[in-house]
C-alpha cells in the first residue's frame, strides 16, 4: 500500500516537473525584459482595434520599403538598404511564421541572409496578449540598425507605433494559418534539412481559382501567368504555385511593396514591383493554388 502511494507521488512529482519544463521551454528564449507579463491599458485596446492587418502583412514582409511607400519623407541610411533581409520580418521568421521548423528549415544563413529564429511566431502571438506582442515587435534595447547579425533588431527608430500596431493586428488575427492551404513535411533540422509540399491548395476548386484569377490577377500577370518576369529571375507565377505556396499565401492577398532592390539591380519591374492588396478570400488562394497545378495552362518560365 505505502509502496504506491510512493510511486503515484513519483509519478505526479515527475509529471509537474516536465510540465513546469515544457510551458517554460515552449515559449522559446526569454528576449528582452517586459515583453511578458504586460497589462493592455485602454489606448492599446483603440490602437488594436484602429491598426490595419493588411498593411502589417506588407511591414511584415519588408518593413523599409512599405514605410517608404506610406511616407514620401522617410528614407534609411544606405547601409540598411543595402542589407535589407536584416530587416525583413520573413527572413528570420519565415512566410510562415514558423521560423527554423517551418519553411527556413534549409535556409543556411550567410553574409546576407540572417539566421532563422527557433520560434513558432503564428503560436507565439496567439498565446500573447497585443502589448506584449507590441513591445515584443517594437523590441526597445534590441540590435543596433547598423549591425547586421541574426539578433532582431530595434525596431522603435525604423517604425512608428501605428505601424507596429498594424504588425501586431496581422500577428494576431490576420495571418494565416499556413497549414489551411498546404501540407509541410520537413526532414533534418536547421539549417540544412529540407521541405516538401503537398495537397497544395487543399482540394480547392480550379475553375472558381480561374474566375478569381481572370478578375483580379491576369491584367498584370497574364492569362497564363508570364506577363510578369518576377524579379527579373527568371520565375513566372506557375513557378511559384507550384514551388512556393507558402509565399503565395501571403503575397496573393497582401501583394507586395514597392521592389527597391530589383529595381536598384536593373530590373525593369512594371508597376515598380508594388502589388496592392487584393480583395480575395483564403478560399479563393486556395482555389488559385489548385488552378496554378496545371503546368499547361500556367507554364513554368
Ligand atoms: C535578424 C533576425 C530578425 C528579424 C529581421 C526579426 N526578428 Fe523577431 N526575433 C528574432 C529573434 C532571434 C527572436 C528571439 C529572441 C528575441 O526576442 O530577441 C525574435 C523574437 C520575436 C518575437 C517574440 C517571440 C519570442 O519567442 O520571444 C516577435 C513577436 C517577433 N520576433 C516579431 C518580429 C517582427 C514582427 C519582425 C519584423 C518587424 C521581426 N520579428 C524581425 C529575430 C528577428
Ligand atoms: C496591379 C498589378 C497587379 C495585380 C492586380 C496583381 N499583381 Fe501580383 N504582382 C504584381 C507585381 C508588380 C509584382 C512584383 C513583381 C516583381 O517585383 O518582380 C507581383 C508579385 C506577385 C507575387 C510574388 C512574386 C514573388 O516571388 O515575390 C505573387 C505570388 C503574386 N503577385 C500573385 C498575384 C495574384 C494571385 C494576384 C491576383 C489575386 C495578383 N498577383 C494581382 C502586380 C500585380
Amino acid at each position: 500500500m505505502k509502496k504506491k502511494i510512493y510511486f503515484f507521488a513519483a509519478v505526479l512529482f515527475v509529471g509537474l516537473i516536465s510540465t513546469m519544463f515544457y510551458s517554460c521551454t515552449k515559449e522559446g528564449p526569454a528576449g528582452p525584459a517586459g515583453k511578458n507579463g504586460a497589462a493592455v491599458s485602454a489606448e492599446d485596446q483603440a490602437a488594436f482595434d484602429g491598426a490595419d492587418g493588411s498593411i502589417g502583412a506588407r511591414l511584415y514582409d519588408h518593413p523599409l520599403n512599405e514605410a517608404m511607400d506610406q511616407d514620401a519623407n522617410v528614407s534609411f541610411d544606405a547601409s540598411m538598404i543595402d542589407y535589407p533581409n536584416f530587416f525583413r520580418c520573413k527572413s528570420c521568421h519565415g512566410w510562415d511564421l514558423r521560423g527554423q521548423k517551418g519553411v527556413l528549415i534549409g535556409k543556411a544563413p550567410s553574409a546576407t541572409y540572417p539566421t532563422a529564429v527557433d520560434v513558432d511566431l503564428y503560436a507565439w502571438a496567439k498565446r500573447h496578449n497585443i502589448r506584449e506582442v507590441f513591445e515584443a515587435v517594437k523590441n526597445i534595447g534590441g540590435r543596433n540598425s547598423k549591425s547586421y547579425n541574426s539578433l532582431m533588431p530595434d525596431y522603435s527608430p525604423i517604425l512608428t507605433d501605428a505601424q507596429i500596431w498594424d504588425i501586431v493586428k496581422f500577428l494576431k488575427n490576420v495571418a494565416h494559418n499556413v497549414m489551411d492551404f498546404y501540407d509541410m513535411k520537413t526532414t533534418g533540422v536547421y539549417p540544412t534539412g529540407t521541405v516538401a509540399f503537398s495537397d497544395i491548395g487543399k482540394g480547392g476548386n480550379a475553375a472558381n481559382g480561374l474566375a478569381v484569377y481572370n478578375t483580379n490577377c491576369a491584367g498584370c500577370h497574364g492569362a497564363d501567368g508570364t506577363s510578369i518576369n518576377i524579379y527579373c529571375q527568371g520565375e513566372y507565377l506557375g513557378d511559384m504555385f507550384r514551388d512556393d505556396p507558402h509565399e503565395i499565401q501571403h503575397k496573393a492577398i497582401w501583394g507586395m511593396p514597392t521592389d527597391r532592390e530589383h529595381i536598384a539591380g536593373g530590373c525593369n519591374v512594371p508597376f515598380s514591383g508594388e502589388m496592392p492588396v487584393q480583395n480575395i478570400t483564403s478560399q479563393d488562394i486556395r482555389d488559385m493554388m489548385v488552378m496554378g497545378q496545371d503546368e499547361s495552362k500556367f507554364p513554368g518560365f
